[in-house]
């Protein structure tokens, strides 16, 4: 068998943990391929809603491998804590289970710090990061001084390493007044969560590669989403990583010829957490109406900084861009029950309305704007009937309304992309494969 690549296909957030745990199912391997504990993946089961941060969504299928890939960057407090949290709820994380690889880096404490510094310098200009150290602990790597998973095998070098990361991060610290770390402190902190990791340490590709040649499946799961990738995204308001299919082939080791299946994940509206230009953003009324009030895990706040996500219509233009980057095979098209209660009349003032381009100093745009006018850019609006059913009982396509079945076709023609699984509630049992 090969690789099946599962990624976010907007600005994060679309719901991917809902699907990755439903592939898991069939997947030896699961693994994580780019970022870090930014991520936030929301998996309901029966009456309990666990987050994950860093372990992949597999961790509740008890046969799956999970891992943790090259590409990342791992917090190892983070990861203790939510290795302990996801146990108390029976998910068995032992070295067996889990597994880091040797060459993803470490994200250390002075990450964290300068993440914090950059953004108050940064002032009015701030990226809205999650303040988990993300661009820091990449920026390290970039410059070739990060520590590597590999090394928390040695202890004596490990902790020297921990001890120069924090020596460095205080020249900065100091630099900008603010207080500096207890670099013995840390060292010792870190040398114990090194003890406890080192076991699950393992070479990730070479497992990749051993389960492909053996015929099973792998599960690449992504976190943020392709809006937000470094090279592709909305530059400079995007994460450290690539978020895009490009990162699943480094990020774990594999070559294209293994990624036959690259699954978009893009939620039936949109969502932004942090600052960056977002066309379709809406305000009042219909804004808090996608958003929801926060009462459920659902609703439309940071799973990871519970910061509430900014939120407008769906955006093809920036689908139909983001399926070209990734070479989309299938959408997943997810929180389809979130639009019910629209007008079904498109004159209507709650009209249901998509954005198939731009408009940009009185030129119509058709491509998403790849450089700063996007933040220039209105949106050109297609407005369509919306419904008022409840569709958080169907299972298949034809329980829907009539208008909602033309909104998935309207997304499928406009990105050439068919979807193959919609979302119509939190619960495992609401999401249903779509006959292609
Ligand atoms: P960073 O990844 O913490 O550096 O944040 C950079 C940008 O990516 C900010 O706008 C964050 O809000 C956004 N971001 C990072 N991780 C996620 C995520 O998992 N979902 C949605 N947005 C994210």
């Amino acid at each position: 068998m090969s690789v099946i690549a599962l990624l976010g296909a907007q600005w994060g957030d679309e719901g991917k943990g809902h699907i990755a745990d439903k592939l898991a199912a069939q997947a030896a391997i699961v693994a994580r391929y780019n970022g870090g504990d930014n991520a936030g993946h929301t998996i309901t089961i029966g009456e309990t809603t666990v987050r994950t941060h860093l372990v992949p969504a597999g961790a509740f299928h008890p046969h799956a491998t999970c891992a943790l890939g090259a590409g990342m960057v791992i917090n190892l407090r983070s990861l203790a804590r939510e290795v302990d949290e996801l146990n108390s709820h029976g998910a068995d994380l032992t070295p067996e289970r889990l597994k880091i690889d040797v060459a993803a880096h470490l994200l250390l404490p002075g990450h964290v710090a300068l993440d914090g510094v950059g953004e108050s310098q940064r002032g009015a200009g701030a990226l809205g990061t999650t303040k988990r150290g993300i661009g820091p602990a990449y920026t390290d790597k970039a410059a070739r001084i990060g520590l590597r998973a590999g090394q928390m095998a040695d202890a004596d070098t490990f902790t020297d390493s921990v001890w120069a990361h924090v020596e460095r991060a205080n020249v900065n610290l100091r630099q900008v007044f603010e207080p500096e770390m207890d670099a013995e402190a840390l060292a010792a902190e870190y040398a114990a969560l090194a003890a406890r990791f080192a076991p699950h340490l393992a070479d990730v590709t070479a497992l990749v590669h051993a389960a492909i040649e053996r015929g099973e499946t792998v599960l690449a799961e992504g976190a943020q989403g392709a809006l937000l990738d470094l090279d592709h995204g909305t530059y400079p308001f995007v994460t450290s990583s690539s978020t895009v299919t490009g990162g699943v082939l480094s990020g774990l080791g594999v070559g294209p010829k293994h990624v036959p299946r690259v699954i978009g994940v893009a939620k039936a509206f949109c969502t932004r957490v942090g600052a960056g230009p977002f066309p379709t953003e809406l305000q009042g009324e219909l804004s808090d109406r996608l958003r929801g009030t926060g009462a459920h895990p659902w609703d439309e706040f940071g799973a990871t900084t519970g910061r509430p996500r900014r939120t407008g219509w769906l955006d093809l233009a920036a689908l139909k861009h983001a399926a070209r980057i990734n070479g989309l095979t299938e959408l997943v098209l997810t929180k389809l029950d979130i639009l019910t209660g629209l007008d079904p009349s498109p004159e209507g003032d709650l009209r249901l309305r998509v954005c198939t381009g731009y408009s940009l100093r009185g030129e119509r745009v058709h491509d998403f704007p790849r450089d700063a006018s996007l933040s220039e850019c209105s949106p050109v609006y297609t407005d369509l009937p919306g419904w008022k059913e409840e569709i958080g009982g169907a299972r298949s396509l034809a329980d829907l309304p009539p208008a909602a079945r033309a909104y998935v076709e309207q997304i499928e023609s406009f990105t050439g992309v068919l979807i193959s699984h919609i979302s119509v509630g939190p619960d495992r049992s609401q999401i249903f494969a779509v006959d292609l």
